[in-house]
């Protein structure tokens, strides 16, 4: 498998590709993969003749420099997962040197108040990183398509925002909230959480699924209430926030409108872990 860790070298390795007229899959990482990486990388084996998997913790979208240092990173057990997927993946995997020189910096977009709510309230400056160092693997790796996860919705739509606005000729594609057996989300996070509070921290997913059977008659803000109840009494998982939001605009629902479809996005510390998830209600 082939593992690139500068730009130039990957940008001119693709280029040969492209002149070969094979299509490129881009799915970026932060690395410590799982199965739910893995579903994107398999979605773009399908579709694409090969896929740039890239692996890098980027420094500029974490808020707390505590979660930045405790970010599980393993690089060699990432190469494993993939060289078993296939031998049509490539690595690019650069040092925070390669991708930011001197500064360590994001720029600032415009995202139509996207990131505004939910994890841009509660991160501030996250999504600028995000969109800075999305922006920078699109560009290095000009892919026909580019996969990112449900389970980080807000970052997904965020990420469309960004590339309608620059106009970059990439389509984005999202893909499925990947789940571990007892319903949790899965997350490179997870490994810091213990095997008990890892099986609590099910309840998140099950909370969720109680508010879509809700939905149906009640109003988002006794749905809200109640989540909200739910979690004082749960000794382990502490809330940070629960909404119901539109799926386009993410702006909190406040009256049901046709035609328009709402997902529930919730935010919740385990162990001193932050867990995020959501789920679709109509
Ligand atoms: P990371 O958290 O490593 O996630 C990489 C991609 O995998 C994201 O698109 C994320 O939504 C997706 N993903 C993670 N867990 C998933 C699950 N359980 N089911 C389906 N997809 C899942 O998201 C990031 O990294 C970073 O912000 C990044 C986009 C790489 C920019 O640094």
């Amino acid at each position: 498998m082939l593992v690139f860790d500068q730009k130039k070298e990957i940008k001119s390795f693709l280029h040969q590709e492209r002149v070969k007229n094979h299509t490129v899959g881009l799915v970026p990482t932060m690395g410590a993969l799982h199965q739910g990486h893995l579903s994107l990388v398999k979605k773009a084996l399908s579709e694409n003749d090969l896929v740039v998997v890239s692996v890098f913790v980027n420094p500029t979208q974490f808020d707390k420099k505590d979660d930045l240092e405790k970010y599980p990173q393993n690089l060699n057990k990432d190469l494993d997962l993939l060289i078993s997927v296939s031998n049509k993946i490539v690595v690019f995997t650069p040092s925070v040197d390669e991708i930011y020189g001197a500064t360590v910096k994001s720029q600032m977009y415009e995202f139509d108040g996207l990131d505004k709510v939910m994890e841009g309230e509660f991160r501030e400056g996250h999504f600028n990183g995000v969109g800075t160092i999305v922006e920078l693997f699109l560009r290095t790796a000009s892919p026909d398509k580019a996969y990112f996860g449900e389970k980080d919705f807000q970052q997904l739509q965020i990420i469309r925002k960004m590339v309608e606005y620059k106009n970059l000729p990439y389509t984005i594609v999202g893909c499925p909230i990947e789940r571990e057996p007892h319903g949790l989300a899965m997350s490179s996070r997870n490994e810091r959480l213990s095997k008990s509070t890892r099986k609590k921290a099910s309840f998140i997913y099950t909370t969720l699924l109680t508010a879509k059977e809700k939905f149906g008659t009640e109003s988002a803000h006794v749905i809200s209430e109640w989540v909200k109840s739910q979690f004082s009494k749960n000794g382990v998982l502490e809330l940070e926030y629960f909404e119901i939001a539109d799926e386009d605009t993410l702006t909190p629902m406040l009256k049901k409108q046709a035609n328009r479809k709402y997902r529930a996005f919730i935010a919740v510390y385990a162990d001193d872990v932050r867990l995020i998830d959501n789920l679709r209600l109509n």
